[in-house]
């Protein structure tokens, strides 16, 4: 296990805004273990910023989850997960095999994901406004994570700082 926080048979879910550093933190675990929810709106449509995929994607996102939760392999959900619903049956998935569920907030500042928009294709940017509604749902979830059924509620910059990971991999 590449954390010590982090159990070696466990489910993991980031919760975070758009631009966040969700998927940059994912990359640094196998991809097998990580099931993205852009990779898998590309996986149904060719196309993995297509909004009208998203609930295709979500079915294959659950579907291979359970299959995963059934053989008791540590996996990483790559998705914004700042919504109750969101979250619900990803914890139900974990509960049925007794899997311990760990939320990993990524609490970039609003105005950090909005400015890491720009640069990128424009089937990938997410509007300002969207980005801060993400943000505050990510904030105001916080307290009701123990309830909701997570094991424990981490922070992505205590698992770890990024930066040495990213000046490794640019090299
Ligand atoms: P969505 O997929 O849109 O939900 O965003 P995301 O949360 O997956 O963000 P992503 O990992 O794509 O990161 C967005 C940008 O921020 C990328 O260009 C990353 O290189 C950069 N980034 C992510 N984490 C860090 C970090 O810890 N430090 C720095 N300097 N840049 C980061
Ligand atoms: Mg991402």
């Amino acid at each position: 296990q590449t954390y010590p926080q982090l159990p070696d048979s466990c489910l993991v879910v980031l919760i975070g805004a758009s631009g966040a550093g969700k998927s940059t933190l994912a990359s640094t675990w196998p991809v097998s273990q990580v099931l993205s929810l852009d990779a898998l709106r590309g996986a149904v449509s060719d196309d993995c910023g297509l909004q009208e995929a998203t609930s295709d994607a979500v079915d294959v996102l659950h579907l291979l989850l359970e299959c995963r939760m059934a053989r008791r392999k540590f996996t990483v959900v790559d998705a914004t997960n700042v919504t109750k619903s969101a979250r619900e049956p990803l914890v139900a998935a974990a509960k049925r095999h007794n899997m311990p569920v760990i939320a990993v907030m990524v609490a970039t500042p609003a105005s950090v994901c909005v400015e890491r928009q720009d640069p990128r294709p424009a089937n990938r940017t997410v509007p300002a406004d969207t980005v801060r509604a993400q943000h505050k749902a990510m904030v105001h979830s916080h307290p009701t994570l123990l309830a909701e059924g997570f094991n424990e509620v981490l922070f992505a910059d205590s698992l770890y700082r990024l930066e040495p990971y990213l000046e490794q991999i640019s090299n």
